[in-house]
């Protein structure tokens, strides 16, 4: 399974031939142009209707015809604004693809589309597949569910916003590898803008002294999980 960083919290996965896109939002990515025109989706996973996870959102879904999964508030909205292909679901449930089982967990968090729609609750992704286990929190404050997910299912990678401020930071993160049993955290949401700047080294260190590896990756890095 291939995890392609785009920057802030957006990303890719590609598991098997199938390819997954995470909260489409390219400013901070230096090739967002090009990555307009060239990225290839099947699936187009929201967490959430912050502008800082949907900006690329429709014109990603129309250039690709990719299916928009998400909570059903979301998806209703993409369908008016003219996305042919969605799949709405709401926190708790679970859906089979062929990429693997899908399952809405809770966030803390709030959420609301860039033109003032309510979006319903923020939702985090649980993915279960044949090549390996992952969770991604979406943008959340640390909670006592994720201790739900241990009980479900052996992650293999967690990925989860580690930059403060408007989510989790770093330690509050480990809390969460924590309760998750999970060794391998993928830190998002951190640097791109001044109050979410986290100190790489500092943070790298604390998760050391865990047992945890911590990878920060670089805008438009590929990480094998
Ligand atoms: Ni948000
Ligand atoms: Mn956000």
């Amino acid at each position: 399974m291939k995890f392609n960083f785009y920057g802030h919290s957006c990303f890719g996965m590609e598991i098997g031939q199938t390819r997954l896109v995470f909260d489409p939002f390219l400013d901070p990515n230096p090739k967002k142009e090009e990555l307009l025109n060239e990225l290839e989706a099947d699936y187009i996973l929201v967490s959430h209707g912050h502008v800082d996870h949907t900006q690329d959102l429709l014109a990603l879904a129309k250039k690709t015809g990719a299916t928009i999964v998400s909570v059903f508030e979301i998806t209703e909205w993409c369908s008016r604004q003219g996305c042919e292909h969605v799949w709405g679901m709401n926190t708790g449930g679970s859906h089979s693809f062929d990429f693997g089982t899908l399952k809405l967990t809770s966030a803390i968090h709030s959420s609301v589309l860039p033109d003032g729609t309510y979006a319903g609750n923020p939702v985090g992704f649980l993915i279960n597949t044949e090549q390996g286990n992952i969770y991604y929190s979406g943008d959340t404050a640390l909670n006592l569910d994720m201790k739900l997910i241990p009980m479900w299912t052996e992650l293999d990678c967690a990925i989860l916003p580690v930059g403060d401020n408007f989510t989790m930071g770093v330690s509050d993160a480990l809390k969460a590898a924590e309760m998750l049993e999970c060794k391998k955290i993928i830190g998002v949401h951190f640097d791109t803008f001044p109050p979410i700047a986290i100190d790489h080294i500092k943070s790298k260190e604390e998760a050391a002294l865990k047992g945890i590896e911590l990878i920060l990756p670089e805008i438009n890095s590929t990480i094998e999980i």
